[in-house]
């Protein structure tokens, strides 16, 4: 509660976002839904906060700067401006956004990081183990999946360096009695099973929470050869933002602890382990709830930059309005589940819910009225049967909404006020206000329909406001609504409060309708040429990182021989190995290979490959793999290709 307005306080965040060129619709599903709830919360009377911003520090943009020429910070800088030009355009109306780079928040990392060294939660160790650029993630071998990262299945990169580690395991009993004890913390009930049977039930480790080899960070500030782990770094944005920890802590005071926060699906995990653990040990209060929503899928896989599917929101807001494309991104997809993207969804979206049901209503009520009462709202007679139907639908409908709000439901909410949308639409071709208007005795009936008609589309405007913040404004002006009083959820809750004698303006059309087929060719042609325009920016100038030196001696220690590729085939229930039989100089054996996915069995046969012969045995999926065989791998870019020799060699003959 605000002790100043005393209205009930809301505080919902979104994950702070990787600066990246181009953001895609994905990302902008997350703001949106934020952004509609942070509205609704406001028109229900809510004093919110809505925080969004970016999280800039972590390997992956480290190398992204070094291989586009600019230190991190101009890389980051440039960035963060696109993205937040993209919230305008969207109108996603946050109230702070928060950058990783602020000094606001590294001065936060860092006091939150000392407490925890101080009471004993965070101690010096040394970390073996691997971890995935990409998810900024550790992992241990065990969790490795077919040797590659179990999230994103791309290669892992082995790590071993002196660290700090926070004590994760120290926690982990009282997590999940809190979860037991708290069914809504995760949400949907789905994503809680989850965890507790993938993450918490097998037992946690003590988290890898700094890095020596990584510099654009935050510096550990009692030891600044570390660097905090960027999850650490980002998810403590949620309490800096409010000035947590510091003299300035009003905002912390008033809004934590979070309403809600809203996250992918990917890094649940992320949010109802590592951070409510912190927050717990630093004896701060937990989130309400972290609701983990699905991802909007292309052909059935996540967009990506480097398969060139991305789906670019500012090209389809220029297209269709950011109104008709934040509706289709609420209304297409259960929040919780994933949901295709598809260009025809979202025209046949436009076309059949904005263009006929919405747009029809407002226009066809509009019409009516300048045509049969010169454009002054009628004032209504004697409700019949029919209209308190009508009526009785459009007075439940607030609360319906704000039933399924609550429970981030936006697809059903606005399914619920398009339900009541067809009902007025069919109430028209019921009353036929065209035959009543043939007949002066029917006068005071047609002027009853066309109040109810209008004051329906006033009500409908109300409600559709946090999904299409521009839309109200549109009809208000259409439908004759100047008073801001009209324009309330109060004014919603009782049917009746638009003005007899108000005088309405026919204007454009709230959503054209679009020609689908010839808007399909032109979208398919502007898809392929963004795909062409991808190509350079997927290429860029080769990053090479040196590693610390090593002796002649060291290098000796290898083996590294050629071999011919005798047989080969996959590895059963492990989509990326390959197992190869090879002909090593009289000698043969066998090793797995992460290559599935660049090479066939098939094409493997014959092949003349380079192998570290004398790497110690592992056995992968049952398999004892008896040495590696090398190649080229840019993981970012999808390439991977075996190593050979130049000409004919021997198997057997030995490189060096
Ligand atoms: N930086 C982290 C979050 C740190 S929060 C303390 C991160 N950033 S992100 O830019 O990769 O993703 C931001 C959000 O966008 C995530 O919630 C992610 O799930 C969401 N989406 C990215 N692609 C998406 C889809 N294709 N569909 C829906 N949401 C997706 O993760």
């Amino acid at each position: 509660m605000c002790k100043d307005c005393e209205k009930k306080t809301f505080y919902i965040t979104t994950p702070i976002y990787y600066p990246s060129d181009k953001l895609h619709i994905g990302h902008s599903y997350c703001s949106t839904a934020a952004d509609t709830m942070a509205r609704f919360k406001k028109l229900t009377g809510y004093d919110v906060f809505f925080l969004t911003g970016t999280d800039e520090h972590g390997q992956k943009i480290e190398r992204k700067a070094q291989a586009a020429g600019v230190t991190p910070q101009e890389y980051v800088d440039r960035i963060v401006a696109g993205i937040k030009d993209l919230w305008k355009l969207m109108d996603v109306d946050y109230d702070d956004f928060i950058r990783t780079t602020d000094e606001r928040h590294v001065k936060g990392v860092q006091h939150w990081f000392r407490q925890l060294y101080e009471q004993g939660d965070i101690y010096k160790s040394e970390y073996e183990g691997w971890y995935c650029t990409p998810c900024e993630s550790f992992w241990t071998e065990l969790q490795l999946k077919d040797g590659c990262c179990p999230d994103c299945g791309r290669p892992v990169e082995k790590t071993r360096e002196e660290s700090y580690f926070f004590r994760l395991s120290k926690y982990q009993d009282w997590l999940i009695q809190y979860i037991r004890e708290h069914p809504d913390f995760i949400q949907p009930p789905s994503r809680t099973a989850e965890m507790l049977n993938n993450f918490l039930l097998p037992g946690l480790q003590d988290l890898c929470v700094s890095r020596t080899s990584l510099k654009w960070g935050i510096p550990v500030d009692f030891d600044p050869k570390h660097t905090v782990y960027v999850w650490v770094d980002a998810l403590t944005n949620y309490i800096n933002a409010l000035g947590a920890g510091t003299e300035n802590d009003a905002l912390y005071r008033k809004y934590w602890p979070a309403d809600i926060h809203l996250v992918g699906k990917e890094i649940v995990r992320f949010h109802t382990i590592i951070w409510p653990i912190m927050l717990h040990a630093l004896g701060l209060p937990l989130p309400k709830q972290v609701f983990g929503h699905g991802w909007l899928v292309i052909d059935g896989g996540k967009m990506s930059k480097s398969k060139g599917n991305v789906v670019d929101p500012v090209k389809l807001c220029e297209r269709y309005t950011s109104d008709a494309v934040r509706y289709f991104l609420m209304r297409e997809v259960p929040f919780g589940s994933d949901g295709e993207f598809t260009n025809e969804a979202l025209i046949k979206r436009i076309n059949s819910d904005l263009a006929n049901d919405l747009g029809n209503l407002v226009s066809r009520s509009v019409a009516m009225i300048e045509k049969y009462f010169d454009g002054v709202v009628p004032a209504p007679a004697e409700q019949q049967d029919l209209d308190r139907a009508l009526i009785a639908q459009l007075e439940a409908l607030p609360a319906l909404v704000e039933r399924h709000m609550n429970a981030l439901q936006f697809s059903v909410a606005l399914s619920e006020i398009w339900k009541v949308i067809g009902e007025c639409n069919r109430y028209i071709d019921q009353t036929t206000p065209w035959i009543l208007a043939r007949n002066e005795a029917d006068r005071p009936r047609l002027g009853t329909v066309l109040y109810n008609l209008l004051e329906a589309s006033r009500i409908v405007a109300v409600l559709v406001g946090p999904f299409m913040p521009r839309t109200p404004a549109r009809i208000f002006e259409q439908t004759g609504v100047t008073d801001e009083a009209l324009m309330t959820w109060d004014s919603v809750q009782r049917f009746g409060a638009a003005v007899p004698g108000s005088r309405v303006h026919k204007g454009e059309a709230l959503f054209p309708r679009i020609d689908v087929q010839k808007e399909l060719e032109l979208l398919e042609k502007q898809k392929q040429e963004a795909a062409k325009a991808a190509q350079p920016e997927e290429k860029p100038a080769k990053r090479f990182e040196q590693k610390p030196e090593i002796a002649f001696e060291d290098f000796e220690k290898l083996q590294l021989v050629v071999a011919r590729v005798l047989k080969c085939e996959k590895v059963p229930k492990a989509d990326r190995l390959l197992k190869s039989t090879l002909d090593v100089g009289g000698e043969e054996r066998v090793v797995v290979s992460g290559i599935a996915g660049h090479y066939k069995p098939e094409e493997m046969v014959g092949k003349q490959v380079v192998l570290l012969a004398n790497l110690a045995p592992r056995k992968i999926r049952g398999v004892e793999s008896r040495g590696m065989l090398l190649c080229a791998a840019d993981d970012e870019a999808g390439v991977l290709r075996l190593l050979s020799v130049d000409g004919d060699a021997d198997a057997g003959c030995e490189i060096g």
